[in-house]
């Protein structure tokens, strides 16, 4: 969603910007813009589309040292126009924004602040009008932006200039709305989204919690807590590097992730699972952490939080909590979470699962579950994300960036985290037998190979994705660990493909879903070793007798679909437990032909960010 980029300093600032926001066009936009403060005025440029078309109207002007500030937008209030980007400023032009997240009561704002004629249908640009009205009033630029703050309701993330205080910068944060980071280097410094955008510049960072304003001056940072007061923090030291991603030999990002899998999962277990003594452990990343043993024996129940296919993947954490930890656990999704007044207490185990660790929705679940004293452990690919700041415990992912909208070897990731902290939990609660600990051990570390195998089974689903590609709708069902398995191949072909599909499990089919059986809209059912393959097994039957047609995936050996399937995708044969493993690889692979044959822009879909962070 929208990217932020600020910079006040020695250094030719246009750059700066331009470079900043590439490296946060990942997070999906659809129009961009800059603001430059020239001598006492500020000069905006914004375009609509592709980042490129903001950057071929620098093509040929200089680059000055001086302030300035970048947005890459993702259109909520108002069509993606270049009118509609950021930065707005007010009407006499000394004051110019760019904000990331929504105000929710902009339009009783417009009434009340408003100093003349508003230019765009945003949210945002209200804020401008009403930082200068302030400013006009005598407030002084911190706290005509607090006032502001304290207005307007809703969670984001605001930059600003005042051309009148031409090498002064502007951050704030309301709420959980995206994060801010601010970087300090010996030429300037720096305020973005996220530490992406500024790796190359720096590696000290602080970061901006809710409610906090920073003012940047070329030199120096000073924090105000939310109540005014000066902060004073020690700076983050960032360690990781900047992984310049490229597709190398693929045509797309998300078949490069895909394709990476195998890679990731030896990552996932390397560490926590032990081959030789055939146990896990996870004691390095616990020790030191508020979940100390005493606090493990006493959770009673866990609650796993996640949206879209992280969602998916604590729905398949479930399972592991609950048969491997010895813990009543239940999955939410996180927007649901924090208006349903969920009963939470300090021995409920909270644990997020996201990628970006920055989903707003997660977040405000991991918000609920703080004030409650839960204990938390966030699950994320994403070091130093929000969400590895707000639990007591991070276990990061590793898998790399994730560049597609569409996740995939974080999914993967995710799922193993869980499995391995289920064990870890279930060994420290001595509920878990050694030799059920063993299993899953010798069991896991033979995924990276059975992964390859699926992926070398590519060109197989690629012609079934040829057969199917032009059906408008789809039916995804599985069981058990097939459900979430089944919801996620549902919604990665939604995305990249545009196709309807709908993921069920398959014994709600009979309550309503089979109405919608026909041959124009194929069934794919999770048919895999496991407890209830023979219910599949008649599931599929049933959708055969209406005239449908199927794509089961099934194991190694297994002969019972071959009559009765349309099409077979055959899967190595792995623990069932391990079971979606393999099967999501598949539907992976399956949405991303069936995307690749409507020839459509698979690494960003229309209208999808990759981090969400609004409401
Ligand atoms: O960064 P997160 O894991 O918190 O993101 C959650 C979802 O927005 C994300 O999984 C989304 O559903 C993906 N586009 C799925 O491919």
């Amino acid at each position: 969603m929208c990217g932020i980029v600020g910079y006040t300093g020695l250094d030719a600032v246009e750059p700066i910007l331009l470079q900043g926001l590439e490296k946060l066009e990942y997070r999906g936009y659809d129009s961009a813009g800059v603001g430059l403060l020239r001598g006492n005025s500020i000069e905006v440029t914004r375009a609509s589309g592709k980042l490129s078309n903001l950057a071929s109207k620098f093509e040929n002007e200089n680059s000055e040292p001086g302030t300035g500030i970048g947005h890459t937008r993702w259109a909520t209030h108002g069509a993606p126009t270049s009118e509609n980007a950021h930065p707005h400023q007010d009407p006499s032009g000394r004051v110019a924004i760019v904000h990331n997240g929504i105000v929710e009561n902009w339009k009783e704002l417009r009434a009340k602040f408003a100093t003349g004629e508003f230019s765009s249908d945003t949210d945002s640009e209200v804020l401008a009008h009403m930082i200068a009205a302030l400013l006009a009033q005598g407030e002084s630029l911190v706290s005509a932006v607090r006032r502001t703050l304290n207005e307007a309701a809703g969670a984001f993330s605001l930059v600003i200039l005042d051309s009148s205080q031409p090498d002064v910068l502007i951050a704030a944060r309301k709420g959980n709305a995206g994060g801010l980071v601010v970087g300090l280097a010996d030429d300037g410094t720096y305020v973005a989204s996220d530490m992406s955008a500024l790796l190359t510049y720096t590696r000290k960072f602080f970061f901006l919690e809710p409610g906090e304003i920073a003012t940047l001056k070329p030199s120096s940072v000073t924090i105000y807590s939310e109540e005014g007061r000066e902060v004073t923090r020690q700076p983050y030291q960032a360690t990781h590097d900047l992984t310049e991603v490229g597709k190398g030999q693929y045509p797309h990002y998300m078949m490069k992730e895909i394709y990476e899998q195998s890679d990731v999962l030896v990552s996932s277990l390397q560490g926590r699972y032990n081959g030789l003594s055939n146990t896990i452990d996870l004691s390095t990343e616990f020790e030191g952490s508020a979940i100390s043993k005493d606090r493990i024996q006493g959770i009673t129940r866990c609650l796993l939080v996640g949206m879209g296919t992280s969602m998916h993947a604590c729905m398949v954490g479930r399972h592991y909590l609950e048969r491997f930890g010895g813990i009543p656990t239940e999955v939410d999704n996180a927007a649901e979470f924090r208006y349903r007044r969920p009963l939470l207490d300090s021995n409920t185990l909270v644990i997020s699962v996201t990628q970006s660790g920055e989903t707003v929705d997660t977040l405000a679940a991991m918000d609920e579950a703080k004030r409650a004293d839960c204990l938390q452990i966030t699950i994320c690919n994403t070091p130093g994300a929000q969400s590895t700041r707000l639990a007591d415990l991070s276990l990061l992912l590793g898998a790399g960036a994730e560049i597609s909208v569409a996740s995939t070897k974080t999914l993967l990731a995710s799922i193993m985290a869980l499995h391995a902290v289920s064990l870890f939990l279930g060994k420290a609660r001595e509920t878990l037998t050694s030799e059920i600990e063993a299993e899953q051990v010798v069991n896991a570390l033979q995924l990276p190979s059975a992964v390859s195998t699926v992926l070398g089974n590519s060109e197989k689903l690629f012609e079934v994705a040829r057969k199917y590609a032009a059906s408008e709708h789809f039916l995804f069902l599985g069981r058990g660990l097939g459900y979430p398995v089944a919801l996620e191949g549902a919604l990665k072909l939604k995305e990249v493909s545009y196709i309807h599909a709908e993921g069920y499990s398959a014994g709600e089919m009979k309550h309503g879903p089979i109405a919608l059986v026909n041959d124009a809209m194929p069934t794919v059912a999770v048919c895999t070793r496991g407890d209830v393959h023979e219910k599949m097994l008649s599931n599929v039957e049933q959708i055969k007798a209406r005239g449908g047609r199927v794509i089961s995936l099934v194991t190694d050996g297994d002969d019972s679909f071959d009559k009765l399937a349309d099409d077979c995708i055959t899967l190595p044969d792995v623990d069932p437990a391990l079971g979606p493993i393999p099967s999501i690889v598949a539907l992976q692979l399956l949405a991303y032909g069936i995307a690749r044959e409507r020839g459509l822009d698979i690494d960003q879909p229309r209208n999808l960010a990759k981090t969400v962070t609004v409401e």
